[in-house]
């Protein structure tokens, strides 16, 4: 098919405002799953189903039967996130706009381009011996709940010789990746009352305490300046990845410099001072702060003590924590450095657990074979600092998890001006054509796992 056509189809998709957090972003959301469910019939699938929800569906989908030929199955997501600061967009988010080379629009890398990018691949290809089957969420930018509910139901719908996820990126131009981790995360609400309504600065301050100055002291005590987060057992599970790990991270082509001056751009960088950058983005677990509510914000001056204040955070978590312990912990911690005078409480909104893949198993040697054949380099492994609720799901189902990718590390997820490079695009088609061609000729050894079981 041609380009320009394929990038119809890709706007289209991306012109769809599937914002999962957003109730006011249902029917969008809904509409993206259509999109989805079409192309699935598009390029073969007969069994195609909505499942789980009706505003946020897992689109299921089953290619043509191939028997004795491996279950290769693929996992994405429809949903984006939302747009805002939309003022800094150059062109707006829903109106996908080519610019040198690259498509700029929510959605357009993180994962919509790379979902087209995957489906596509199957278009292209002359039918390999493989069995297709489809897995492709609305909410996983909101915890999956949907699709957890339902492979706690239908755990056989996971069931496969390999699962690909194509959801990150290259780590690199020129240099694609294969993911040995993915962090987990804790998302809360931290929330602080100090009495009953607000209080006028004046009549009361000085004596009175203050909703928004007892959350911020709480805050700067769960994570200190040193960028240590002081939750009690935190980091008790926390190992450091092997020297051999540690050593294999220096020969990347990763340099801190360059990212501080080029992808952070800011004027320096934080975090615990004895672990190297990519450790600290990789192997060790964060506390952030996404936003403050409460207090007055508006135009103007007004004078006010705030009732109560609420913290928006979330910590990413590494190999071995596991977020129900974390969850406790946090609650603990907040009880603890919240003085007796305040009321504080921790409302937990989604999470998921860290992930480890191994990559020993022949699919990947398939994948690092296609993308050596077509770019030119094959994968490198290296861990990945964000998080996919359902890959430890996956993962414990039996078949291999290859988590990959077409994107590249400056596409800005989740922020504006999100853009995917074409380039990359038609790369990752013939990566993946050539994938599923070299899996569909496989002797049977490449399904040694998770069939049957
Ligand atoms: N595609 C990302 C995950 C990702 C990003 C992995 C960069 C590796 C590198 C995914 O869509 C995502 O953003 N996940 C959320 C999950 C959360 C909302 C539960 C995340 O990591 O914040
Ligand atoms: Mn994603
Ligand atoms: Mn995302």
């Amino acid at each position: 098919m041609d380009r320009d056509q394929l990038l119809r189809e890709l706007t289209e998709f991306l012109r769809i405002p599937s914002i999962s957090t957003l109730p006011a972003h249902n029917q969008d959301c809904r509409a993206a799953a259509e999109w989805v469910a079409a192309a699935l019939r598009r390029i073969g699938c007969r069994d195609v189903q909505f499942l789980g929800s009706e505003t946020h569906p897992v689109v299921w989908g089953k290619g043509p039967d191939v028997p004795g030929a491996p279950t290769l199955l693929i996992y994405g997501h429809y949903d984006v996130q939302p747009p805002d600061p939309l003022a800094e967009w150059t062109t707006p988010p829903f109106e996908p706009t080519q610019r040198d080379g690259r498509i700029y629009a929510r959605g357009a890398a993180d994962d919509k381009g790379q979902v087209f990018c995957l489906l596509q691949a199957i278009a292209a290809s002359r039918r390999p011996a493989v069995n297709f089957r489809f897995l492709i969420e609305g909410e996983e930018e909101y915890g999956s709940k949907v699709l957890f509910d339902l492979l706690k139901r239908e755990p056989q719908r996971v069931r496969a010789d390999a699962a690909l996820v194509a959801d990150m990126s290259y780590i690199a131009p020129g240099w694609p990746a294969v993911y040995t981790t993915l962090r987990g995360l804790c998302y809360a609400e931290i929330t602080v009352r100090t009495s009953k309504t607000d209080l006028h600065s004046g009549e009361y301050g000085g004596a009175a305490p203050n909703a928004h100055e007892e959350l911020s002291r709480l805050l700067g005590r769960l994570k200190g300046a040193d960028g240590k987060i002081n939750i009690p057992g935190f980091y008790g599970p926390v190992k450091r990845p092997s020297k051999a790990e540690l050593a294999s991270w220096k020969k990347l082509p990763f340099n801190e410099k360059d990212f501080l001056n080029k992808r952070v751009q800011g004027k320096g960088l934080v975090g615990l001072k004895k672990a190297s950058v990519l450790e600290r983005l990789w192997a060790l677990p964060t506390f952030e702060i996404h936003g403050i509510l409460g207090g007055f914000t508006g135009d103007g001056a007004k004078t006010v003590i705030p009732a109560e204040a609420t913290a928006k955070v979330s910590m990413r978590l590494v190999p071995n924590q596991k977020l129900a312990t974390v969850e406790g912990q946090l609650v603990a911690a907040v009880k603890r450095f919240a003085p007796t005078y305040v009321t504080a409480s921790v409302r937990f909104l989604h999470g998921a657990d860290p992930a480890q893949i191994k990559i020993d198993t022949p699919a990947f040697q398939l994948l690092d074979q296609a993308f050596k054949e077509v770019t030119g380099r094959g994968t490198v492994p290296a861990r990945a600092g964000g998080s996919i609720p359902v890959v430890p799901a996956l993962a414990s189902a039996g078949a291999p998890v290859i988590l990959t990718g077409i994107g590249l590390p400056d596409d800005r997820l989740h922020a504006p001006n999100e853009k995917l490079e074409l380039k990359q695009l038609w790369d990752g088609i013939e990566v993946f054509r050539r994938f599923y061609e070299l899996l569909g000729s496989q002797e049977p050894g490449v399904r040694s796992q998770g069939r049957d079981s």
